[in-house]
């Protein structure tokens, strides 16, 4: 299994109408594919994380790479994993205030080789609290 996060702009004619189709097809193809994690969208920014088979993973991730939604998609962090984080979602979703991808652009301005785990899975603990609360 692998996790991967990206982030990327949102178009800026983007839409609740579009998020909630984005949601629609996601948890049904996540679903069959094995694959779990979590949309978090506010202040015109995506950052998704995308976890489970390598091959379906990095599928699905092609896919959304062509997606004309979004723009300016990048790799924040991806690894070999063994147990999920988002177990319970096929999609889960987050709408983030703008100041909430303050910290995640601090990972994004580093190089990817260099996010620490440290600072990595603070960004992952604060996603999973955001979600058992919505
Ligand atoms: C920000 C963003 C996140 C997306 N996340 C997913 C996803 O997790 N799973 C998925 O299947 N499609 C996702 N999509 C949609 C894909 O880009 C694509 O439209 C969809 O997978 C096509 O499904 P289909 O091959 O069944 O027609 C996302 C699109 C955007 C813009």
């Amino acid at each position: 299994m692998i996790r991967l996060l990206y982030c990327s702009q949102a178009k800026p004619d983007f839409t609740k109408e579009t998020l909630d189709e984005i949601l629609l097809i996601s948890r049904k193809n996540n679903s069959t594919a094995g694959i779990t994690g979590v949309l978090v969208h506010g202040g015109g920014m995506f950052m998704q994380v995308l976890e489970g088979p390598e091959q379906q993973v990095l599928r699905t991730y092609m896919k959304i790479l062509d997606d004309k939604r979004h723009t300016d998609s990048r790799i924040i962090h991806i690894s070999p994993v063994k147990e999920r984080l988002f177990d319970n979602w096929t999609m889960g979703v987050i709408e983030a205030e703008p100041l909430t991808f303050e910290h995640v652009a601090k990972l994004r301005a580093h190089r990817l080789e260099s996010v620490t785990a440290d600072a990595f899975y603070q960004v992952m603990r604060e996603f999973n609290a955001m979600l058992v609360k919505t």
